[in-house]
């Protein structure tokens, strides 16, 4: 499936959707999808894990569950790989791998856009915040400085500029008074583990579609983003 099919996803649904992820932690989320996919909750098929980081759990899980993993270590031999030399090595495994969607989850390397152009497939990000608000690192610590009464999480199309691509889905929470940046880590966390699987889900079953042929723009069917509330 090409850069561009998921779009068409609609034609092809009999057939699971083949997902690459991109981890740098300890990979909760993706053990999400891992669950759901086992379970048979959610129809992908998890092609592989590239991890750029050798001490991540995450690799662990996709060991586990027979995920073929490949670790791209920023720091290898405790020489921080480049991050041409990383996305080179990225590529070709892509390819290999042929996924229709590449999701980042919980990865912590800014990618080119080089890299993000001529990806084989759409990607998708996950974020700590309601995006547009909060782009960037620190996010639960600048909600709680700010006030904010409002805090979540999201889910966007990957582009070149850090997490400013169109915004596919959102679940949010209220903070409380007695929420710390903390605290809300965890709260967000679980919002994130329920947001990824149904994003997923809607784009593997042509709910939400993708066209990433025109630059940095997508095209959707739904108003987006799509907003999950969950009580907690
Ligand atoms: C998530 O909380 C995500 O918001 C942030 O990194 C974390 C990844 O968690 N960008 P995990 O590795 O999936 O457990």
């Amino acid at each position: 499936m090409s850069s561009t099919s998921l779009k068409s996803r609609a034609s092809s649904i009999s057939e699971p959707l083949r997902v690459a992820v991109l981890v740098s932690g300890s990979g909760s989320n993706l053990q999400v999808l891992i669950d759901a996919m086992q379970a048979g909750e959610l129809p992908i098929e998890i092609v592989g894990v590239i991890s750029n980081r050798e001490d991540a759990y995450a690799i662990t899980r996709a060991t586990d569950a027979d995920i073929p993993v490949v670790v791209l270590s920023h720091v290898a031999s405790g020489k921080r790989m480049g991050i041409k030399t990383f996305e080179t090595h990225a590529s070709a495994q892509l390819q290999d791998w042929q996924p229709d969607l590449i999701v980042l989850a919980g990865f912590m390397r800014v990618l080119s856009s080089n890299f993000i152009h001529h990806a084989i497939a759409p990607m998708i990000n996950l974020h700590p915040s309601l995006l547009p608000a909060y782009k960037g690192l620190d996010t639960h610590q600048r909600v709680i400085q700010a006030g904010e009464r409002h805090h979540g999480c999201s889910i966007h199309v990957v582009t070149a500029e850090l997490d400013a691509g169109a915004v596919l889905t959102r679940a949010l929470l209220e903070v409380n008074l007695k929420d710390t940046a903390d605290s809300l880590q965890v709260r967000v966390q679980k919002l994130e583990h329920q947001l990824l699987p149904w994003t997923i889900l809607l784009l593997a079953k042509g709910v939400l579609t993708l066209n990433t042929d025109s630059s940095d723009d997508a095209n959707y069917l739904p108003a987006l983003p799509l907003t999950l509330h969950i009580d907690q």
